[in-house]
């Protein structure tokens, strides 16, 4: 029988790349996001590989009863990938757009997690993956709002994983932190080393299969990482 996963926001970017890795590699894919015409183009390349649903994560209710409702037809998840994310420079602090980042990042995130994972413990078993940010390091003054979204998933994440393994329970929690990345939310002058997304997709499902705890897509952003973790507040805010 082929594994099953369920990608959340599988329309484009990192989300669509996903999906096209988890095919290849035997999984039947439930893809979800907003616009159903992407989402029907992937479904119609390959049939028999993907369940499609529409999903607006800023409806939190109806999300997760979509997500339940693909799970039952899905016959059960093995694994479970968070990816939709929005958020764009907000130097005016505009309001509505710092809301529409923590209700797709927050509570439409956390929505689709918290679901999964009552599958997860009813199975006995399950992958739960988030695609968090490198920029979930570090506050930043041109958007505030993304990079707190993100360091608040990455913490849910470890939160979950702390729970899973005091419950002893065989399920996985993997945090994904990639760096800039080719889709339409990483353009501008301010983008550096940024990879090609199939790239990216397939880092990401390396380290799916190696059940890692955490990883920085691509590799190189480790080096990011720690010079983030490290940095003295003077020097961060200098840069
Ligand atoms: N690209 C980068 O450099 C980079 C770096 C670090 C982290 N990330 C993270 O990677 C993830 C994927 O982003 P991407 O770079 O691949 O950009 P993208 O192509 O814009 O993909 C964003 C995905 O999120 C979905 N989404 C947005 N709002 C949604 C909503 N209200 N309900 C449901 N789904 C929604 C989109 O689907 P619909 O619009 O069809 O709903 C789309 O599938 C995001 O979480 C992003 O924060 C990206």
């Amino acid at each position: 029988m082929k594994p099953k996963a369920i990608i959340i926001g599988a329309t484009s970017g990192i989300g669509r790349a996903l999906a096209q890795v988890l095919a290849d590699n035997g999984y039947y894919v439930g893809i979800t996001g907003r616009r159903v015409k992407l989402l029907e183009e992937l479904r119609a390349s390959r049939p028999d590989s993907y369940l499609a649903e529409f999903m607006d994560l800023s409806e939190p209710e109806q999300a997760r009863a979509i997500f339940n409702a693909m799970v039952e037809k899905m016959d059960g998840v093995d694994l479970v990938i968070v990816n939709s994310g929005t958020g764009k420079r907000n130097e005016e602090l505009d309001w509505s757009m710092d809301q529409t980042i923590i209700a797709v990042n927050v509570s439409g995130c956390v929505a689709i997690a918290n679901a999964a994972m009552h599958v997860f413990f009813r199975q006995g078993h399950g992958h739960l993956v988030g695609i968090s940010s490198i920029a979930a390091l570090r506050g930043s003054r041109y958007v505030p709002t993304y990079p707190a979204s993100k360091a608040f998933l990455s913490t849910y994440l470890e939160g979950l994983r702390h729970k899973v393994r005091h419950k002893k329970r065989a399920i996985t929690i993997t945090d994904i932190q990639p760096g800039f990345v080719d889709t339409a939310m990483a353009q501008g002058d301010y983008v550096f080393w940024r990879a090609p997304v199939d790239k990216a997709a397939r880092q990401i499902y390396q380290a799916i299969c190696k059940k890692k705890k955490r990883a920085y897509i691509t590799r190189r952003w480790r080096l990011i990482a720690w010079i983030q973790k490290t940095l003295p507040d003077f020097l961060y805010h200098k840069i």
